[in-house]
């Protein structure tokens, strides 16, 4: 990778969105991300960034060992996934939470006997519950987890929760908020050393767009 090239790993899906608009309203040259196609490495010519798209844990993966200088990721994936990163910006779209949910009615911290929780998040499940003191049997689930307590797999799951949709729709609810969740910048530490200039840049035309939204959003309010 060329010293003048900053090279940044994107969460595919919504969160390559967000920061595809966000580069947009930085004015910057985003015709590569818009028109991709299959493609899987694009360019923003302008600002001389190779945007690199990935899945959420290989974001991590990538900026980990130096591949790529800086990772747009959620912090979902950063607190199941921990590594050796800066964290260095809260990026503030792609909101969500981890919550405990379960069956709609049932008190889930009723009764002596260990619980079982399902999650394709089991780090984070295990430390919520650990904080708590309270001893839990954890099952991994790849994907639609919701359906684990209405299987009767578990009592209770720890998943993302955005609109409320889906639980809804399934007769869960919420039992308890874990941790409110959000878009990541994350950066390599030796590129944070070896282009700390371009780098730095970039953080403030970020947050200065950030910042200039908020208080847009103040002032409509
Ligand atoms: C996530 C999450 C929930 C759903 C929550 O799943 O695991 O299932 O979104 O969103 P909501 O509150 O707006 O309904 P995703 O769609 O990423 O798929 P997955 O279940 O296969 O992980």
């Amino acid at each position: 990778m060329s010293d003048n090239v900053i090279r940044m790993a994107l969460t595919k899906g919504r969160l390559e969105k967000d920061t595809v608009e966000l580069f947009e309203n930085l004015g910057f040259d985003v015709t590569a991300l818009k028109d991709k196609g299959r493609k899987l490495i694009l360019p923003i010519p302008d600002k001389n960034i190779e945007v690199v798209l990935a899945k959420a844990a290989d974001v991590i993966t990538y900026v980990e060992h130096g591949v790529c200088d800086i990772g747009v990721v959620g912090k979902d994936t950063i607190m199941e996934h921990s590594g050796k990163y800066f964290e260095i910006a809260d990026l503030g779209f792609g909101k969500c939470k981890f919550a405990l949910a379960g069956k709609k009615g049932v008190d889930f911290y009723e009764g002596y006997g260990v619980k079982t929780i399902a999650s394709k998040y089991t780090n984070v499940a295990r430390s919520f519950f650990e904080s708590k003191g309270m001893d839990v049997d954890i099952v991994k689930i790849e994907g639609s987890v919701e359906l684990a307590p209405l299987l009767g797999l578990a009592d209770g799951i720890v998943d993302i929760v955005e609109t409320g949709t889906t639980l809804r729709e399934n007769g869960l609810e919420v039992y308890e908020d874990v941790v409110p969740i959000s878009a990541r910048l994350i950066v390599n530490t030796v590129s944070m050393k070896l282009k700390k200039e371009r780098i730095e840049d970039l953080i403030s035309l970020i947050e200065n767009k950030l910042q200039e939204k908020t208080n847009d959003k103040k002032n409509i309010c």
